[in-house]
């Protein structure tokens, strides 16, 4: 969760590290931490609790001066965020500084036996083991470079480290154990860089090699050196990086969410252009990996992610369901990974992560492999771990998603679900060509829908103003847009920590109708669909006990305007499709629900962009 930088070469290293940490602060903003190799060969470490901004304004102008460091942002797991527990973190003789990402599970045992040795701790992280492990090795007469390959053979978990020894200052060396995030190496022209993502290092350059679990790497201003931590060297060349830096911009929007949240017509627009073709139509999924005939071979479906993925999954279930006609079913990935699931090669299993780096989808798909299922990823970010882990990939291709909310990605993951579905209901023999064009048809209307939706941008505002004193929400749907109740609901928690429950509203009377009263506000998504007028029950119930509705309704539908206390008018859709667009305003309420309360939109408290950790 925690991200990483490390700079080499001619130029002072701390303004670049600050740099990189402020682009990679999406993973974390517990503590910020650098530290830099001086001309003399001195140690300088600073760092400071709280957001990079708080590391910045304690170094008071006076940065550290030199050419080699490395630089972190934490999002704590071992230790409270305190100036003690930031990295990075030495050894006893302040010779080795290290960065980490993850979670070394033997810890305990092994600080155990490194005090017995007389070492120090200063902090209550795990990661303070790391530059002790490696100062070890070396008083015993090991190398830098070995002593560190030998510490990643002692630690257990998944993880990644950055580590720079004082006498060594002209290289760096970084292992990955695990999927708990990655390393990037980026090439320059006498200099390179490390970092955990590439939004770092699109600034600095655009060719870059990514490091493997179980790999390290060696760079010095000039190259990079690659092997395996059991020990042989590793060929690897340096590639173009997927994207680049003009895409990252907030482009004018206060905020990365806001932005995400508005390009989704276009984003989405780009994300099928590439995939759709219509004379015939047809859907071209590149990384597809499976013939017809094994398409056949496939009698259900389970889907998997975590939060926003999770819903989309939820979403995918009735794509499977209906468009692809197989029976499918939606698990979380946390719980799919213990639950001792039953599957086999004739079982597809589709995981759901704009990261592709999130630890329990990660190690869903890991248990997905153990029983030979078939496996196809639903992904956003090029060369992450769940690409690789996958028989084959459907890129979301929305650009990078900056905001710690997820928003672009899950309508761009719904149609990526959606396009996945006809190529398999293609496949069987379940659709034929004229339903093929007709849903083709459908999705190619949603970047106009999505963008007709967001013209309800003033109106989520001014409702942030009449209900942004309410504690707690409830957020209510049915049918293929229950999954999207939910996602309203993590919404409006993640950035604006107003309590939200997202049910599927023939839910309600089994339990939450008991909390509702004239200060528990309900957003209930009730569009013209089969379901209308189960959902107008519903809201009826609602108010009969005095409860506030917001509504969710088709433009032109009437029938709720005396009823619900406000409407929010989206554009008739059709109902496969329709999750990408109703989800818009909900985003939106969250969106100025947290502004209206002065929350840290792009950076909520407690939360990282991509979770590493269990
Ligand atoms: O990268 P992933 O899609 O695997 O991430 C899964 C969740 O951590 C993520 O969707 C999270 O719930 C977001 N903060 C939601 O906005």
């Amino acid at each position: 969760m925690c991200g990483i930088v490390g700079y080499i070469g001619g130029k002072q290293a701390a303004p670049i590290l600050i740099d990189g940490l402020a682009r990679l602060e999406y993973r974390g903003y517990d503590s910020a931490g650098i530290a830099v190799i001086e001309p003399g060969s001195a140690l300088i470490v600073r760092k400071a609790p709280g957001k990079l901004s708080a590391l910045v304004d304690s170094l008071k102008g006076a940065t550290p001066e030199g050419f080699s460091g490395i630089g972190h942002t934490r999002w704590a797991t071992h230790g409270s965020p305190t100036e003690a527990n930031a990295h990075p973190h030495t050894d006893c003789s302040q010779q080795v500084v290290v960065v980490h990402n993850g979670i070394v599970e033997n810890y305990l045992a092994l600080k155990e036996d490194l005090q017995k040795q007389g070492h120090p701790f200063a902090s209550e992280t795990d990661t303070e083991v790391i530059p002790h492990l490696i100062e070890s090795y070396m008083t015993e007469g090991v190398g830098f470079e070995e002593a560190v390959r030998l510490t990643a053979q002692r630690i257990q978990g998944a993880q990644a480290v950055v580590a720079l020894h004082v006498k060594d200052k002209g290289r760096l060396v970084a292992f990955r154990l695990g999927n708990a995030g990655g390393i990037t190496v980026g090439y320059g022209n006498g200099e390179m860089f490390l970092a955990s993502d590439l939004p770092a290092l699109l600034p600095y350059t655009s060719q870059v090699a990514f490091l493997a679990p179980g790999e390290m790497v060696t760079i010095d201003a000039a190259d990079a050196r690659f092997r395996s931590i059991k020990g042989p060297a590793i060929r690897k060349y340096p590639q173009a990086a997927p994207y680049d830096s003009v895409a990252i911009a907030k482009e004018g929007f206060r905020h990365f969410m806001l932005k995400e949240i508005m390009e989704q017509p276009s984003m989405v627009h780009r994300a099928i252009g590439g995939k759709v073709s219509f004379e015939p139509a047809d859907v071209h999924l590149p990384g597809f990996p499976f013939t017809d005939p094994q398409v056949r071979e496939i009698n259900r479906v389970v889907l998997t992610g975590m939060g926003t993925s999770l819903y989309a999954c939820m979403v995918g279930r009735t794509y499977m369901e209906h468009i692809a006609g197989i029976p499918a079913e939606a698990d979380n990935a946390s719980e799919l990974r213990y639950r001792g699931p039953i599957l086999d090669d004739r079982t597809l299993v589709v995981s759901v992560s704009q990261s592709g780096e999130t630890a329990d989808t990660l190690a869903a798909m890991e248990e997905a492999a153990r029983q030979g299922a078939k496996q196809i990823t639903i992904c956003n970010v090029e060369g992450s771990q769940s690409t690789r882990m996958a028989h084959g990939t459907v890129f979301i291709g929305v650009g990078p998603e900056i905001g710690v909310a997820s928003t672009k990605c899950l309508t761009g993951a719904l149609a990526a679900l959606y396009l996945l579905a006809v190529r398999l209901g293609k496949a069987r023999g379940f659709l034929n060509q004229g339903r093929v064009e007709s849903l083709l048809n459908d999705l190619a209307s949603v970047p106009r829908l999505i963008g007709q939706a967001l013209e309800q941008e003033h109106l989520c505002e001014r409702l942030s103003q009449k209900y942004g004193d309410a504690f707690n929400f409830l957020f209510l749907g049915r049918g293929i847009n229950m999954p999207i109740a939910m996602e309203g609901a993590l919404k409006l928690k993640e950035v604006s920590y107003i309590h939200a429950e997202g049910y599927p509203a023939g839910e309600m009377k089994h339990g939450p109708i008991a909390l509702i009263d004239k200060s528990m506000p309900t957003v209930a998504l009730a569009p013209s669909d089969a379901l209308h007028d189960k959902m107008r029950s519903n809201i009826e119930e609602v108010k009969a006990r005095g409860g506030k509705v917001i509504a969710v309704v088709t433009q032109g539908q009437h029938d709720l305007a005396d009823i619900a206390d406000d409407l929010i008018e989206v554009p008739l859709s059709p109902y496969l499709v329709s999750p990408m667009v109703h989800v818009a305003p909900l985003q939106l309420l969250a969106y100025y629900f947290a502004i209206k309360r002065g929350c840290d939109v792009d950076q909520p408290r407690n939360l990282a962009k991509t979770v590493t950790v269990e």
